[in-house]
């Protein structure tokens, strides 16, 4: 085990912000992660897995533990199901590939998202109208103080859009170190309810889609609209779409008629946070190297060398001029330091 002191964390957070950390240990092991737990009880530490939803405003003055933990399996077949288990290290893409290219079945709308597997259900990563939670069993986490495992369901997990029991009740209390998803291996719910996906199949031609298929059309969307990371940096959605109550919707529907929304229950509706900041005018907007991105305006970005306080001030401007014109206060989806 390597420690070294006053690290980048450039390569380490997709915006590509240069911030500092005093110390950095990478974890291959679970037993490597117990062992340091109890070695640095007594300090604050940082855990970093993909970095692809922070926000580094300045340097980190603690130890960081990149969990880097490897290794992915089938853990039951069944007749129409099989069961796989995926360490928290690993990149969540590749694996969402690994499960594609097995035929199976649930994982295929999540494809191309930045990050990896451990950091996946702290924010019950979704898109193309599936979430985690649709395919999420349970997930092993190490209590950070008694460093005792515990195992979390799908009831545990008390998940909810964007949110999890980690970034609530729970929060930096425990490591995810191993996450099994349930997928299907003949006969596949797919979702292609999204407009888009709709498209894309329609224009290949495609009937009867595999899982494959949604997985080709989700990256072609993706990439049409959302930047690559390894090329200009970013967070992906930077805020979450607002849920508001109906009764507000409806006045807003009024002034504004042409405003998208999603029914969230009776007397709740969500609104796309994108379509309200292009309205502000700033979708393409850019100070120095801080921009929002000019194909989906809820995604800001770096351009090379933003720093994380710049890239934050622009996201104030962004909360500023959304609550001027719509009355609404965009909570920022990224976790930001
Ligand atoms: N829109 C605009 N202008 C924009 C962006 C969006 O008018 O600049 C409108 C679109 O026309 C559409 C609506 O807003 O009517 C929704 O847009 P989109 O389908 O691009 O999805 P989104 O609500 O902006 C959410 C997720 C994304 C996910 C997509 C697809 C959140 C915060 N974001 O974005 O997730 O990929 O749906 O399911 O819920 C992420 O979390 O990092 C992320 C990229």
């Amino acid at each position: 085990m390597k420690i070294l002191t006053n690290t980048s964390l450039k390569a380490y957070n997709t915006f590509g912000i240069n911030a500092s950390a005093k110390q950095f240990i990478e974890i291959q092991h679970e037993d490597e992660l117990m062992h340091l737990l109890k070695r640095f009880y007594t300090e604050e530490i940082f855990v970093l897995g993909g970095g692809s939803n922070m926000l580094l405003t300045k340097d980190i003055d603690k130890t960081v533990f990149y969990i880097n933990i490897l290794g992915k399996k089938i853990v039951e077949e069944f007749e129409n199901h099989v069961i796989v288990e995926a360490k928290a290290g690993e990149n969540w893409h590749e694996f969402v590939n690994w499960t594609i290219e097995k035929g199976y079945g649930g994982l295929e709308n999540l494809s191309l998202i930045p990050g990896n597997v451990g950091t996946a259900p702290v924010q019950n990563i979704g898109a193309y109208g599936v979430e985690l939670k649709d395919v999420f069993v349970e997930c092993e986490a190490i209590h950070r103080q008694t460093t005792n495992t515990r195992h979390f369901s799908l009831q545990d997990c008390e998940f909810g859009y964007r949110q999890s029991v980690f970034k609530s009740a729970l929060k930096n209390q425990y490591i995810i170190t191993k996450v099994r998803f349930k997928l299907t291996t003949q006969t596949h719910q797919l979702n292609k309810s999204y407009g888009a996906i709709k498209t894309v199949l329609e224009s290949k031609g495609i009937e009867r889609p595999q899982p494959k298929d949604i997985s080709e059309a989700v990256i072609e969307i993706r990439q049409s609209k959302l930047p690559d990371p390894k090329e200009i940096g970013n967070s992906g959605s930077f805020f979450k779409n607002p849920v508001i109550e109906s009764s507000v919707f409806s006045q807003l529907k009024r002034q504004f008629p042409n405003i998208p929304s999603y029914a969230v229950s009776e007397t709740l509706t969500k609104v796309p946070a994108g379509w309200l900041i292009e309205q502000t005018g700033l979708k393409g907007f850019r100070v120095g190297d801080a921009g929002v991105h000019a194909k989906q305006a809820l995604v800001l970005v770096n351009y090379g060398n933003a720093t994380g306080k710049q890239i934050q001030n622009l996201a104030f401007l962004v909360q500023k001029k959304v609550i001027e014109k719509f009355g609404i206060l965009l909570e920022p989806e990224v976790n930001i330091f």
